[in-house]
């Protein structure tokens, strides 16, 4: 099968299409209906189906006789250990887990937020709940308490699961204080808390509330997994969007098995047995598709690293992983690689460990400069293979198809639509764009399995957000071009999202966590680029008149209101003081030629704008 007839065949046939990828998972009950509308203008998967996707995870693999197979493997540097799990022994705990949260009440339907590091009970944790039907959350762990109480709110958790700490590098962060502060924020109280004492820090447990992990599981009964409807919300996971709320993206369950086990084939030509290694986190979409679900999907061993690229100890930290566990293949952000480059720039770490296990590398999660692309293609020899998604679509929109055929790589660009994503370069019309000219990047409705489902709690702001743009296509806000040859670059958000070290960051959040200060007047934050991370934001503030603060105070002040508020992750370390902020006549902030002048680009003067100078004002603040 050549990608151009597989494509084809996903546009034109997708029942005939899906219902063969269907096929190859475990059902409760096998769906009759392949897709159906639904009355947001979206679509469901597999409506009459049955399973339940922490079996088709893991006990679907010891049916398939893998049981004494490693499933996962965890490698801690930080913590100087490692511990590998096989199918059954993976089986055995998330059972008795799900038992475990069984006996305190939860069940299907029931939300639980998982606030954790990347240690196995975080895996353990969301197989859990799947087994029993309950809705998992996953918090990432680097965003503060506010963040962790909005998400409590929003989805409105039966209980919190949690660990006494998490370990960046050498700091280790205490998880309990931050959970104990979002809980008192948040209007909703979850009923219980679990809590899984690391023997770095041990956490004070609140009596009647909180639970030790380990002694609610020793004597806890396994459980089956439980079936649940195809079209049943496996996970919400939040993501940033253009306001200070955080979006979140509902999963099913059907759909997303489906799609994430053919994505194993498709985009990493994943067999069996193969080690697969998504250096990411579980708080986010990388982490839940590609560390968790789609590799066990896919009978694969699976890497839990706790670490960093670089630091833990060194440069050549991946390199000794995929050594030391023989990696296939190994998926990470760009931004992980250029660190790894700033800090290595012959490779010579490379030279000290055999990666010859290492068929291909994997990068998404931004845009992956040719600069990057180049250094690791000449110093591994390996392909090097770039994949364009977001937390929407839970798996790779374009993509080098490796499964079905090989493409040619152009540096830049994400390659081809994965089957299944009608992808065209679009006009805020709809009208499609001539080749190689840029516009908005859009997925002719209807999407495929494994995309979002939903806004949590809000079909209106779904519609809103991604379907009411562009009439008839998912709108991804990202923009770019389709060149000559079908090949599709992407090059970047036409909305206010940011994305720093290959995190997904809203700068209207930031923005109205710095205009809550005091002494501002208005404000303004935009992504500027940076040659590490990708994107740092910078903050522009007015103050307000009569006010008399130090300007390098308040600088401190507001990074300290957004690492308190968002979190260190944010990397927000610069607020200048401007006398006016560029605008419109009919006052819109012009950030997007912000933004160029940061970036040191040329910018074209608007002819809406509403003070020209201003513009020469900021491009001297820029260069102080
Ligand atoms: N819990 C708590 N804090 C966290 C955290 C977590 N899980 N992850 C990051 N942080 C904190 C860091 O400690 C740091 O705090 P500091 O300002 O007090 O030093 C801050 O958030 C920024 O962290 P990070 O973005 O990791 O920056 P860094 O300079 O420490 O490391 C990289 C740079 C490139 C090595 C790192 O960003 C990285 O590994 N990037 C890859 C990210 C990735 O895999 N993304 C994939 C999504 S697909
Ligand atoms: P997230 O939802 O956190 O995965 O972030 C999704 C966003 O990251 C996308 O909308 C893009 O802006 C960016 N992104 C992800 N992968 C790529 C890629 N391969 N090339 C360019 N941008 C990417």
């Amino acid at each position: 099968m050549d990608y151009n007839s597989e494509f084809r065949r996903s546009i034109d046939r997708p029942d005939e299409f899906w219902r063969e990828q269907a096929a190859n998972i475990d059902w409760f009950k096998s769906p009759d209906t392949i897709w159906q509308a639904t009355d947001n203008g979206h679509g469901e998967w597999f409506p009459d189906g049955e399973l339940n996707s922490c079996d088709v995870a893991l006990d679907a693999n010891i049916r398939a006789g893998r049981g004494d197979q490693t499933a996962l493997i965890y490698d801690s540097p930080v913590t100087n250990s490692q511990k590998s799990y096989t199918y059954n022994e993976l089986t055995a705990e998330v059972a008795k887990f799900a038992g475990a949260l069984r006996d305190r009440g939860i069940s299907k339907g029931d939300r639980v937020i998982i606030y954790m590091p990347m240690i196995p009970e975080a895996v353990v944790a969301m197989l859990g709940c799947a087994r029993i039907g309950a809705i998992h959350s996953v918090v990432f762990g680097g965003f503060a308490a506010h963040e962790l109480a909005v998400r409590i709110d929003d989805a409105q958790p039966k209980a919190i699961i949690t660990a006494s700490c998490g370990i960046e590098v050498t700091k280790v962060i205490e998880y309990k204080p931050l959970v104990d502060k979002a809980i008192d924020q948040a209007s909703h109280k979850p009923e219980f808390c679990i809590l899984y004492q690391r023997p770095q820090v041990t956490a004070q447990l609140q009596e009647g509330r909180d639970y030790d992990w380990s002694e609610l599981t020793t004597n806890a009964r396994p459980v089956e997994p439980v079936p649940v409807k195809s079209t049943d919300p496996l996970y919400i996971l939040y993501t940033s969007g253009t306001t200070g709320k955080p979006k979140g993206v509902v999963r099913d369950n059907g759909g997303h098995a489906v799609a994430l086990r053919y994505s194993m084939k498709l985009v990493y030509d994943a067999k069996p047995g193969d080690v697969y290694w998504a250096a990411s986190d579980v708080g986010w979409v990388v982490g839940h598709s590609y560390i968790v679900y789609a590799p066990l999907f896919a009978g694969c061993t699976t890497i839990l690293y706790e670490g960093k690229p670089v630091k833990t100890p060194d440069a050549g930290a991946f390199w000794r992983v995929v050594q030391d566990h023989k990696v296939n293949m190994l998926f990470t952000a760009p931004t992980a690689f250029r660190a790894v480059r700033k800090e290595d720039p012959e490779a010579d770490h490379l030279t000290r460990y055999d990666i010859s296990s290492l068929k291909r590398l994997f990068l998404a999660g931004e845009r992956l400069d040719p600069a990057t692309y180049e250094w690791l293609r000449e110093q591994t020899g390996l392909p090097v293979l770039d994949h364009w998604w977001q937390t929407e679509t839970g798996w790779a929109i374009c993509c080098n198809p490796v499964g079905i055929e090989m493409m040619a790589t152009k540096p830049g660009s994400a390659t081809v639509p994965s089957p299944g994503f009608n992808v065209q370069v679009v006009d805020m019309e709809g009208n499609q764009v001539p080749a190689e000219e840029q516009g908005q990047i859009a997925v002719k409705l209807p999407l495929p399995p494994g995309c979002m489902m939903t806004v949590w709690g809000d079909d209106e702001r779904f519609r809103k957000t991604y379907l009411d743009p562009i009439k008839g296509f998912y709108s991804s806000g990202d923009g770019g071009f389709i060149d000559d040859d079908g090949y599709v670059f992407v090059m970047g958000r036409t909305d206010d999202v940011i994305n720093v070290a290959g995190h997904r960051l809203s700068t209207g959040e930031m923005e109205e966590v710095v205009a809550s200060h005091p002494a501002i007047a208005e404000c303004c934050v935009v992504g500027a680029q940076d040659e590490m991370k990708g994107q740092i934001p910078v903050g522009l503030v007015l103050i307000k008149d009569g006010a008399t603060i130090d300007h390098d105070e308040l600088e401190e002040e507001l990074v300290d209101m957004v690492r308190e508020k968002i979190g260190a992750i944010a990397c927000f370390r610069r607020a200048m003081v401007v006398e006016r902020l560029p605008k419109t006549r009919s006052g819109k902030i012009l950030r997007r030629v912000i933004r160029q002048i940061a970036d040191g680009e040329d910018y074209s003067v608007p002819s809406t704008i509403d003070d020209p100078a201003i513009l020469e004002e900021i491009r001297q603040h820029f260069r102080n």
